[in-house]
């Protein structure tokens, strides 16, 4: 077997040790196919975490990005550029918003989400999340994450972030009191092995955060830019937030993220709160416009529907065939298929016959495909994932 190439040999002996990566590098995409270095072509069930919507090497997405760049790159926020009010004005009019706040990752989106809000609610400061969530590293969102193995080692957390479990709403009004800022939760867990909430969950959180006068934050960092089939999951479940947050596939592959509020929600914001020297960056802001165009021009978010009802389909006629899978769910192309046994193994047999699935929550393997992705596509990964299935079994 050849040694490890020298985009690995380097990445491996100069950055930190804090990812698991798989042993291949990527050099080019082209739609849903991805080719490694060694030209061996890969189909694209992953999308980079959530990201890639519109798939790989888009022309519209690379040709804006392009154009921009060469146009204006930065500029600060201590200035106005046209990307960034269009792009505002854009999420305003598709959304329940009134006010936008730009970052550029969803870890940064959630901490100013969280500082939004105790700004909203003044002389409150507890956030309750729940258990298995996931909001990011960074320490403010970390504390709201409900997993706490991803914060072992780094404490103490900030104070104030209270966790319940999750789907249960006895739970949440126990927990919410007269210091409660505001109650934040991904409307589908997504790093937590794709959860959905039962029946009338989210509408009872929004019930219990009017009654509480608490802030109601929606993390749609994973769910939202069509993955489960609306632009944002919210307007599937019927339930509207105050505050949300955006980020991943907002960008289609450039980094922005996003705090979506009421004007309530976003009042405490005045000059000199709070910042990020490339929020609103006009590149970024280009590319999310172009990924809103080539919703509307390539009627990506009807794709999304009927392609990741195929999806499940050919999920659970596969369950309905092994003894091995307990159980498969999700929304749109946002799927997760729980396993008896760990997930890694299937994902690695999967890698080594050219599919891009992910393993989450241990047991549970995560389908995130390009939202642009064809029936056939997915049945050549089911092809796959059956085969992958069937190699691994212990
Ligand atoms: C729901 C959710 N929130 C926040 C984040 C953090 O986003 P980022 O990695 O861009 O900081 C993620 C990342 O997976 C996520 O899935």
């Amino acid at each position: 077997m050849a040694g490890k190439s020298s985009i690995i040999e380097a990445t491996d002996r100069c950055t930190t040790g804090n990812y698991a990566r798989f042993p291949v590098a990527f050099v080019r995409g082209e739609g849903t196919r991805l080719l490694d270095e060694n030209g061996k072509s890969y189909l694209d069930l992953f999308s980079g975490l959530a990201v890639s919507c519109l798939g790989h090497g888009h022309k519209g997405l690379a040709a804006a990005i392009a154009e921009q760049a060469s146009t204006l790159m930065h500029t600060s926020n201590l200035y106005y550029h046209e990307p960034g009010a269009r792009l505002a004005q854009r999420l305003v009019d598709a959304t329940f918003a009134d006010r936008v706040f730009f970052c550029n990752s969803g870890t940064e989106a959630n901490e100013a989400a969280i500082k939004m809000a105790r700004r909203a609610v003044p002389d409150r400061y507890k956030i309750v999340s729940v258990e298995g969530s996931f909001h990011g590293r960074t320490l403010g969102a970390l504390a709201a994450t409900g997993q706490p193995d991803l914060q072992e080692g780094f404490g103490p957390m900030p104070g104030g972030f209270v966790h319940v479990a999750f789907g249960d709403i006895a739970a949440i009004r126990d927990a919410i009191d007269s210091e409660t800022a505001a109650v934040i939760v991904e409307p589908i867990i997504g790093e937590g092995g794709i959860r959905v909430p039962p029946d009338g969950y989210l509408s009872a959180l929004r019930t219990t955060c009017d009654d509480a006068g608490a802030v109601l934050i929606f993390d749609e960092v994973q769910t939202g830019i069509g993955r489960t089939g609306t632009l944002y999951a919210y307007e599937g479940f019927g339930v509207t937030p105050d505050i949300l947050t955006s980020a991943k596939a907002l960008g289609g592959g450039l980094p922005i993220g996003a705090v979506l509020a009421t004007e309530k929600a976003a009042a405490g914001f005045v000059p000199g709160t709070h910042g990020s020297t490339f929020g609103a960056n006009p590149v970024a802001c280009a590319a999310a416009l172009a990924v809103l165009d080539a919703f509307d021009a390539e009627a990506v978010l009807e794709n999304v529907v009927q392609v990741g009802a195929h999806l499940e389909a050919r999920l659970d006629e596969l369950a309905a065939s092994r003894d091995d899978i307990v159980e498969v769910r999700g929304r749109g192309l946002m799927l997760g298929m729980e396993l008896t046994r760990p997930a890694r193994p299937v994902v690695e047999a999967a890698l080594a016959a050219g599919v891009i699935l992910n393993a989450t929550a241990g047991t549970v393997v995560r389908f995130l495909p390009p939202l642009t992705i064809t029936a056939a596509e997915i049945d050549e990964g089911i092809g796959v994932l059956a085969k992958a299935l069937e190699d691994t079994v212990e």
